[in-house]
């Protein structure tokens, strides 16, 4: 099987990204990207972001998951903390984030270092879920090889009558992750591939060194 893509080709001509525009705190420009990304491109689904990982076996791995709240702190996501990127991080908090936000032209780029957000956030969080969700979560050994979907449909089944009218506790093994930014790329789409890169990068006195990049 072959294809070849070598005509696939876009010119990026919407926005643009210069220095003198740009904020002090990365934080602040994020949040006028995503306002701006989930105002004029909903379907770009704006709080999806690919998390990358070093795993245990010593290869990168990347995969979506959802951004849930992000502050000047960082950016919060939650997942099951027994899964593959869950013992990734548990060995390496080093990780990357980055959003690719295809009708605006924009990339942002994301590392940090990621660590587990108190308890107590994690239980509101869960609370806030539908039903339906808390009980996934629970029935979801995730990552882990399973024989076939019908064990899952009938543990999900067997726990909606167990817990049926009564609150459901959140699992232990499932809760929130904060990414800590030390350094972020924004990249605006430019014609004739000269694109806009302006990087962020966390001093030892907390200020931001900001640089434009070559694209
Ligand atoms: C749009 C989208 C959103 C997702 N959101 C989450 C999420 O918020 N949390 C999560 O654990 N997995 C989410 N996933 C599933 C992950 O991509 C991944 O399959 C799962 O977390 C297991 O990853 P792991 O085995 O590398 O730990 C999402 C997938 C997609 C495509």
């Amino acid at each position: 099987m072959e294809k070849d893509l070598s005509s696939y080709r876009k010119s990026y001509e919407k926005h643009e990204l210069l220095l003198k525009d740009v904020p002090e705190n990365p934080m602040e420009l994020f949040q006028k990207w995503f306002l701006e990304v989930d105002q004029f491109f909903p379907e770009d689904e704006t709080n999806a972001m690919t998390l990358a990982t070093i795993g245990i076996d010593g290869y990168p791995k990347s995969r979506v998951v959802l951004l849930k709240k992000y502050t000047y702190e960082g950016f919060i996501f939650y997942t099951n903390y027994e899964s593959e990127k869950g013992k990734a991080i548990a060995k390496n908090p080093n990780v990357c984030l980055s959003f690719f936000w295809h009708g605006a032209e924009r990339q942002i780029i994301i590392k940090g270092t990621v660590e587990k957000i108190a308890e107590n956030l994690s239980d509101g969080y869960f609370e806030s879920r539908p039903r339906g969700s808390q009980l996934g979560a629970i029935v979801s050994h995730q990552s882990e090889v399973i024989e076939n979907r019908t064990i899952l449909e009938d543990k999900l089944k067997a726990l909606e009558q167990e817990l049926e009218g009564k609150d459901i506790p959140r699992p232990k093994f499932w809760g929130g992750f904060i990414v800590k930014p030390i350094e972020l790329e924004f990249w605006q789409g430019r014609a004739n591939r000269l694109h806009d890169r302006v990087r962020y990068r966390l001093q030892p006195d907390y200020n931001w060194e900001i640089n434009r990049l070559s694209p």
